[in-house]
């Protein structure tokens, strides 16, 4: 039975459409992701499920019971905001076992529930202090252990991380990954973040303009991307997408052109739509005396281990990635490749994934 199941979600502030008929289910233990660019109404979608605001239209389904009409408090929900609200005047302790204390359990089973927190979030040193008496990193935790001790059926988690630095992100995403394994429970994590979705994320609903462009595990969005946009969003630097047209060549091989660039695919037919973006990701793209791809160097990164160059093909500006050095000079002529199975192709007009039929007789769907 899906763990968090919305149907036909639609939320309109005014004129303002949020959220745009979302539907998607997890599955118990999904750790899901809401990933997407600011104002595409990942907030309003997480604030419905918590149950703080009312859809416009559509239901919202935890554990298969239907939960659209019912308060926060009777949906078993706990939600991490991104500024913590911690109450200033108490105690981590009493921080944490507040949501308890307030539903009057036992202080036998408040004790119980506190110090195994305590214990797997590493807040025990730090019980007895207020929170400004803490870095942000351990505020979060508390913020995060707070929601943890009402044993919630789902943790509903709104950019929680966004107020840390680089570092302190990483090492609390490891955190969640372990936290979200041993504790047998679903996630809903809200972020602008393509790493925290590749990293912490069992299935990922890419939003845009509160519609979902794609909803699928983190591999199949970054390998299949379904649209122009999930491929723009998805990757750093995000893949390249270059105008061309689609033709077919002297053996009616399918052929792809534009300026500084021909590239013969493996297929043959009827190319259907010739006007596409063609998506290659920057790691894909190989410095190669004989390259497809012709252009003229830009700039080159020094990231560490990888470099990453800007070259210019052609009017377009294109992003190569590659373990360092990629022995590329700025101002001079460069040549790529690109293997076939790395090319990506999406209808110029629609955004869509372009898909072929394998051989012997393949027609471009679209
Ligand atoms: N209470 C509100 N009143 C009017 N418009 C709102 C309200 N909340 C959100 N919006 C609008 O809905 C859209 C989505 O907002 P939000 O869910 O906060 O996006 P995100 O969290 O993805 O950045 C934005 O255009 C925002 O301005
Ligand atoms: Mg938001």
């Amino acid at each position: 039975m899906a763990a968090v199941e919305l149907d036909g979600i639609v939320r309109r502030f005014g004129d303002t459409t949020a959220v745009a008929e979302v539907s998607l289910a997890t599955e118990r233990n999904d750790f899901l992701v809401l990933l997407g660019p600011s104002g595409c109404g990942k907030t309003t979608l997480l604030r419905m499920i918590a149950g703080l605001l009312e859809p416009t239209e559509g239901r919202i389904l935890v554990d298969g019971r239907d939960v659209t009409a019912l308060p926060p408090r009777e949906r078993d929900l706990a939600m991490v905001f991104q500024n913590y609200a911690l109450y200033p005047h108490l105690s981590v302790e009493r921080n944490l076992g507040f949501g308890l204390s307030v539903r009057r359990t036992g202080k036998e089973e408040l004790r119980r529930r506190v110090d195994d927190v305590a214990d797997l979030l590493d807040l025990g040193p730090l019980l007895r202090r207020r929170p400004k008496e803490l870095s942000g990193g351990q505020r979060q935790r508390v913020a995060l252990g707070r929601a943890m001790v009402r044993e919630p059926e789902a943790f509903l988690m709104d950019e929680p991380l966004s107020n840390l630095d680089a570092k302190l992100r990483a090492s609390t995403r490891t955190r969640l990954i372990s936290l979200h394994r041993r504790l047998d429970t679903t996630f809903v994590y809200v972020t602008h973040d393509q790493i925290d979705a590749m990293t912490m994320a069992t299935k990922v609903a890419v939003l845009d303009q509160g519609r979902i462009e794609q909803f699928g595990t983190p591999v199949d969005i970054y390998d299949r991307p379904a649209t122009a946009f999930v491929a723009g969003f998805m990757g750093a630097p995000p893949m390249n997408l270059l105008p061309a047209e689609l033709g077919t060549g002297p053996d009616s091989r399918l052929v792809l052109r534009a300026a500084g660039l021909e590239l013969s695919l493996p297929h043959r037919g009827d190319p259907g739509v010739p006007d596409v973006l063609l998506g290659i990701r920057p790691e894909h793209l190989v410095p190669a005396a004989d390259g497809e791809l012709r252009g003229r160097v830009d700039i080159v990164e020094n990231l560490g281990s990888e470099e990453v160059a800007e070259v210019l093909v052609g009017d377009a500006r294109v992003s190569v990635r590659g373990p360092r050095p990629l022995e590329l000079t700025p101002g001079a002529a460069a040549t790529f490749t690109v293997r076939a199975e790395h090319i990506h192709l999406f209808g110029r007009q629609s955004g869509r994934r372009l898909t072929w039929e394998p051989a012997p007789a393949p027609a471009l769907v679209s």
